[in-house]
C-alpha cells in the first residue's frame, strides 16, 4: 500500500508515519528529513534548497520531483510524507504511479489552525532519524535526548514563529487545494488529526483497514 500524507506543518504527519513504520514496517518517505539531511551533508541540493526552507517557502517542483522519484524508485509499502505539495507535484507523481502500475491512498489529516503553533513551537526531533517528540503532548523520557538511540534532540530552525507563519500561508495557498484534487482524482479519507496521538493512529487504521495487514516489523 502506498499512503499519501496530506495536511499543515504541525498536523502529526511525521508522528504517524513514524508509528506505522515501527508497528507495520512501513517505509516513511519524508522530503522534508531528505532537505534537511542534504543540507547538513552540504550536497548541492541541499544548498539550493535553504534558502527556501528558511524563508518558510517551498522548495521549487523541479528539485522535489526528481529527488521524489529516485526516492520512490521501489514503492511499496511507502508512505510518503510531505509530498505531493502542489498540483504540479501531484501529477508527476500521478504519472510516476501510472508508469509502475501502482495507485496510492491520500490521508487528508483536518486539523484546526489554532493547534498548530502551540504544537510547532513545542516540537523536539532527532536530526537523524527525523522521530519526532513535544514538550507537553509527546515528551521523551529525558529531555531533550532522543528515547530511541540516546542522541540529542534539537529544535528545527524553520519552527520559529515568523517563518511557521510563512509555512502556513504556503500550504493554505499550495498546499491546500491538493485536498480538492484527490477528493476528485483519486482515493483519500479524512483523519481527525486533533485527538490524542494514539487516537489518531487508531482512526487511520479504523478508515483503511489494509494499514495494519501491512508487512509485520
Ligand atoms: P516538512 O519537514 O515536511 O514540514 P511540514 O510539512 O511543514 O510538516 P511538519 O514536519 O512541520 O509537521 P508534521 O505534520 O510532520 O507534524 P509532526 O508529526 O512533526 O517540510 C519542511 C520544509 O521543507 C518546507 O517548509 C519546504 O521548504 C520543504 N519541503 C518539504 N517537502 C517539500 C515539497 N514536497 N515541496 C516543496 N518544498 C518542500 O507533529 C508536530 C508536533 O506536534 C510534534 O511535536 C508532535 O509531537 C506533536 N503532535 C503530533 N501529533 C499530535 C497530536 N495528535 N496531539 C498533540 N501533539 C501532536
Amino acid at each position: 500500500m502506498i499512503l499519501v500524507f496530506l495536511g499543515p506543518p504541525g498536523a502529526g504527519k511525521g508522528t504517524q508515519a513514524k508509528i506505522l513504520e515501527d508497528r507495520f514496517g512501513y517505509r516513511q518517505i519524508s522530503t522534508g528529513d531528505i532537505l534537511r539531511r542534504n543540507r547538513a551533508e552540504k550536497t548541492p541540493l541541499g544548498l539550493e534548497a535553504q534558502e527556501y526552507m528558511d524563508a518558510g517557502k517551498l522548495v521549487p517542483d523541479d528539485l522535489i520531483i526528481r529527488m521524489t522519484e529516485a526516492e520512490l524508485a521501489n514503492a511499496e509499502n511507502v508512505i510518503v510524507d510531505g509530498f505531493p505539495r502542489t498540483i504540479p507535484q501531484a501529477e508527476a507523481f500521478d504519472a510516476l504511479l501510472e508508469r509502475k502500475g501502482l495507485s496510492a491512498v491520500a490521508v487528508i489529516f483536518d486539523v484546526d489552525q489554532g493547534v498548530l503553533i502551540e504544537r510547532i513551537t513545542g516540537r523536539w526531533s532527532n536530526p537523524r532519524t527525523g522521530r519526532v517528540y513535544h514538550v507537553k503532548f509527546n515528551p521523551p523520557r529525558v529531555a531533550g535526548i532522543d528515547d530511541d538511540d540516546g542522541g540529542p534532540l534539537v529544535q528545527r530552525a524553520d519552527d520559529a514563529a515568523d517563518v511557521v507563519t510563512k509555512r502556513l500561508a504556503e500550504y493554505a495557498e499550495k498546499t491546500a487545494p491538493l485536498i480538492a484534487h484527490y477528493e476528485k482524482h483519486g482515493d483519500f479519507v479524512h483523519v481527525n488529526g486533533l485527538g490524542e496521538i494514539g487516537a489518531v493512529t487508531q482512526a487511520i487504521v479504523a478508515k483503511l483497514p489494509g494499514v495494519g495487514i501491512s508487512r509485520p516489523s
